[in-house]
């Protein structure tokens, strides 16, 4: 049932992190393992996450985007089984900064797909362009990302106006959209997440409205910050 199981916070690192920051990465594995209540994850630059997982054994690191080939030549690109080579354990895939950059939906779903097939947990980003389009809208987004085998898909409802706007839907529309999206991947099992301005401030409120779990971009930059979105996502439960 979704819910009742240990809220996913998921930090975005998004372009930031040199070796010198893996300090910060061991800390907020400190924070992790001290918060049995909460699973906790951290997406780095692809640069990091060799280092990151050998630094925080203890915490899944993921990656934040991934190739959709398995390998060839593609000047530049990083395949999902490398990303799973270097220790990565999730890859984010279909984030609104990605979808600007060019990945459509098409291209989402093959990524999904090629991530699944090298055993990478998916964390499946949409929301909405602008703020008032309806939850419908979303989860048809959802059904042309969405990869049709079987694996290990974890959603993220972020909405675009709301990522690093400090801005951030009301609770109860969270909740509508995260329903809504939750049906579509089908079965209790399912989980979906929010993202867009997540803070220490907020995240009680959404998980105690029982929200699965949290992708968090600016507040996971900082360890403490992101040690209180993990603490207040466990306080709540
Ligand atoms: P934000 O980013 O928390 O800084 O709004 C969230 C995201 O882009 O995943």
């Amino acid at each position: 049932m979704s819910g009742s199981r240990r809220p996913l916070v998921v930090g975005n690192w998004k372009m930031n992190g040199l070796g010198g920051d893996l300090a910060t990465v061991a800390a907020i594995a400190r924070h992790a393992a001290a918060l049995p209540g909460v699973e906790a994850a951290l997406c780095v630059p692809a640069t990091l996450i060799e280092r990151a997982a050998r630094r925080a054994p203890g915490l899944a690191i993921g990656a934040q985007d991934c190739h959709a080939a398995p390998a060839g030549a593609f000047t530049g690109g990083v395949s999902a089984a490398m990303l799973a080579d270097a220790g990565a354990r999730l890859v984010i895939v279909g984030h609104s900064e990605r979808r600007a950059d060019g990945d459509d939906d098409d291209a989402i779903r093959a990524k999904a797909k090629a991530a699944i097939g090298a055993g990478l947990r998916v964390l499946l980003c949409v929301g909405e362009r602008d703020e008032g389009d309806g939850a419908a809208s979303v989860a048809a987004q959802l059904t042309r990302c969405l990869p049709q085998i079987t694996g290990d898909v974890v959603v993220a409802y972020e909405p675009c106006w709301a990522i690093g706007t400090g801005r951030s839907p009301a609770v109860r529309r969270v909740v509508a959209v995260t329903r809504a999206l939750r049906e579509v991947v089908g079965g209790e099992g399912a989980r979906v997440l929010y993202g867009g301005s997540v803070t220490p401030a907020n995240a009680a409120a959404l998980i105690g409205a029982g929200i699965d779990g949290l992708l968090v971009g600016g507040a996971s930059l900082d360890a403490a910050t992101f040690g209180a979105v993990l603490a207040a996502a466990t306080a709540t439960r």
